[in-house]
């Protein structure tokens, strides 16, 4: 995706929608959950399919999020913009539901959330109790697992599924904590449910970026120094963005990545393999 052809969109900043000259995803069709803002890693997710020229179907969490998903969603055309709280009973099936009844097929399912309260969060691992190690994973993990169940029938010509995950759940990272013990489960999820799913051409990925200052970030105690850290470790001595972030994950979802499958993907700089 050049920069240079970026549109200029009223209110937004100038690079706000990449553009592609290759629709290389032309003609999928996917759903993308976990956009709250414009720093959202899900909007960056959403950018890209869409520049590729895919469909993108997106959710929003509760009427308060609502106003700030709808703006984005009309900048990508999504024909489908629906509540989804995934502590609500039947928010998830009514959503694929929605989405069966809209397409005959599924080919992506973009799953950006994560949740931990912040008690659990915020202090040791060894201390966090039943009911927030219970939330923690419900809302980071298992809900992945569900939307697999949920996309499987619909992926009739195959597809993608994508989580986020994070490096803290290889090693320890300071403030991660129990968020680390959730992301080790998602990225197990992932190979479980790649060897499960790929017999019928269903391919599985964890996308592991670096730190991003985005809203779920900053429930995470000192994160400032953490972004100073991963620029100076880094070998390619930069941040990421949702955009790059954004276009991998995209890589993923096209045929020529049909060998690929049960990855984490390290979209970092190459901030893991630095001592
Ligand atoms: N920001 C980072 O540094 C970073 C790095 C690696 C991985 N990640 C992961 O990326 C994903 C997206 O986070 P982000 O950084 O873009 O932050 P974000 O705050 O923009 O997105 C988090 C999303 O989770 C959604 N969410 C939380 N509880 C929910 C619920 N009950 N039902 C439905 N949605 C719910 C929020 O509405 C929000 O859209 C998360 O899994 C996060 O752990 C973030």
């Amino acid at each position: 995706m050049s920069l240079a052809e970026q549109q200029e969109i009223p209110g937004m900043a100038p690079s706000a929608l990449p553009v592609a000259k290759a629709k290389l995803l032309e003609g999928k069709r996917g759903l993308i959950v976990g956009i709250a803002n414009e720093h959202s890693i899900a909007w960056g997710c959403a950018k890209a399919f869409h520049a590729l020229g895919a469909e993108v179907a997106v959710t929003y969490l509760n009427d308060k999020a609502q106003k700030y998903v709808e703006p984005l969603a009309r900048l990508i055309e999504a024909p489908l913009v629906m509540p989804l709280d995934v502590n609500i009973p039947g928010q998830m099936e009514a959503v694929f539901e929605k989405i069966s009844r809209s397409w005959n097929s599924l080919d992506f399912v973009v799953h950006s959330i994560a949740f931990s309260p912040k008690e659990a969060l915020q202090g040791r691992v060894v201390d966090v109790e039943r009911e927030g190690f219970l939330k923690t994973l419900d809302v980071s993990c298992w809900t992945f697992i569900r939307m697999a169940k949920l996309a499987e029938p619909m992926m009739r010509r195959g597809g993608t599924l994508f989580t986020m995950t994070y490096y803290g759940s290889q090693i320890v990272v300071q403030n991660y904590n129990i968020m680390g013990v959730a992301k080790a489960a998602l990225e197990s999820a992932v190979r479980y449910l790649a060897a499960e799913l790929g017999p019928k051409g269903i391919r599985v990925h964890a996308i592991s970026p670096g730190p991003l200052a985005t809203r779920a970030a900053s429930g995470i105690p000192e994160f400032d120094e953490l972004l100073e850290l991963a620029k100076a470790k880094a070998p390619v001595r930069s941040l990421v963005s949702i955009d790059d972030v954004g276009a991998a994950t995209a890589f993923l979802a096209h045929d020529a990545a049909r060998l690929i499958t049960g990855e984490t993907l390290y979209v970092d700089g190459g901030y893991h393999i630095i001592d």
